[in-house]
């Protein structure tokens, strides 16, 4: 339990142990789940709980800040690693109410089963006093689910903004100290969950604009004290600039693909495009969605399986048309023993990314002069394509 301002405590916890999220994402930093304690002259209120595995630390930093009673729990968001020790606080303060929007509302009794009755229902810019305190209640949709909303406390100039800004990361540090390794954490965040919201999140930054903003204090990762810093890189990930970046994820399996990879690879180079090669049987996915935040252009590289791409590629490829990253330009590289459809398989798994296909270069078996030839003019047609952009 850490006091960041007079009365506003940070009474989450740490998940130093934490390595994966959803079942899904790597966690290789941990994680913490990050909830407030507000203590106004006349009402005091909780901002989220913590991950029910975490729920014990949580009553410890309550008891440690002498809160002899909430009335309010304030919900910003349904997902359980912010929810899920609601139940229980209102086990322990039966007299609180949960703050949360219509949206919200209606998830948390989906999911946790909460009682009509223990609801209060905010909408969009609504404030609640506490008395020297005021929450304004701020609808921030899509980052990352659609109810989620944040707490603007306007005494203090704190912006509560839950998931949005967040950070994967365990420190002990209650603001942000290195911002080289929270930008690292940051950017892998907003790839993994925020990205297919760009466009809802452009909006929910013109939204927030006009608050004078000293601290954001999101719900993962360390509090962001020169709160400039985070929200210029987001300006960054959701504008629609892309760089001069070619992200390869690939599969080799009897080094025909790998051999095309590295040629490939060294042609870009020598090209002046940065490359960014995942070798999707050790890949870290969070890393492979970081690297797509920024790229202009997307290559897989497989071999023909069964007819199709290897499942790892097809895997990769799904990923990426999921996270709809702002790349503009995909090919495909490979090579193949008797035949298949995995150019048009590939193609038809990435749907979602609004990229023009360059055509792909895949070879009969080991590649050859005139495959090595081939992956040359891939590399010149996206050098070309990337100088139409201004970014080569
Ligand atoms: Fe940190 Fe979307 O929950």
């Amino acid at each position: 339990m850490t006091q960041l301002r007079p009365n506003v405590y940070a009474v989450g916890a740490i998940d130093w142990d934490r390595r994966l999220f959803d079942e899904l994402i790597p966690l290789p930093d941990g994680t913490s789940y990050n909830a407030y304690l507000i203590k106004g002259s006349e009402k005091t209120a909780l901002l989220d709980t913590v991950d029910p595995t975490k729920i014990s630390v949580l009553i410890d930093n309550l008891v440690k800040a002498g809160t002899d009673k909430i009335d309010y729990i304030v919900a910003h968001h349904a997902e359980q690693d912010h929810s899920g020790g609601i139940g229980d606080i209102l086990m322990l303060y039966p007299e609180a109410k949960v703050v949360t929007n219509p949206k919200c509302k209606g998830m948390l009794v989906d999911l946790l089963g909460i009682d009509d009755d223990k609801f209060i229902a905010v909408s969009d810019g609504e404030t609640l006093s506490l008395g020297d305190k005021t929450l304004q209640f701020i609808y921030i949709p899509w980052v990352h689910w659609p109810e989620t909303m944040g707490t603007y406390l306007k005494e203090d100039k704190i912006l509560f903004p839950c998931d949005f800004f967040g950070s994967h990361l365990a420190t002990s540090s209650l603001f942000v100290e290195d911002e080289a390794i929270v930008y690292e954490s940051a950017k892998r965040y907003y790839a993994e969950i925020m990205m297919p919201f760009r466009t809802a999140i452009k909006g929910n930054l013109e939204k927030i604009k006009g608050l004078e903003i000293d601290i954001i204090a999101s719900s993962h990762g360390p509090i962001y004290d020169k709160p400039k810093f985070i929200i210029d890189a987001y300006k960054d990930w959701v504008s629609d600039n892309v760089k001069n970046e070619v992200v390869l994820p690939y599969i080799s399996m009897h080094d025909s693909t790998r051999k095309m990879v590295e040629h490939f690879v060294d042609a870009l180079i020598e090209r002046g495009i940065t490359v960014k090669q995942f070798n999707l049987t050790v890949t870290d996915i969070g890393k492979l969605a970081m690297s797509l935040v920024d790229a202009a252009t997307i290559v897989l590289g497989s071999p023909m399986v069964l007819t199709a791409a290897h499942p790892k590629v097809a895997y990769a490829a799904i990923l990426a048309n999921a996270l709809r990253p702002k790349t503009k330009f995909a090919s495909v590289i490979g090579s193949f023993g008797w035949g298949g459809k995995m150019v048009e398989q590939i193609a038809g798994l990435i749907g979602n990314l609004k990229v023009e296909i360059i055509e792909p270069v895949i070879a009969k078996g080991h590649p050859k002069d005139e495959d090595f030839t081939a992956l040359d003019n891939l590399a010149d047609k996206i050098l070309a394509k990337h100088k139409e952009l201004g970014i080569a």
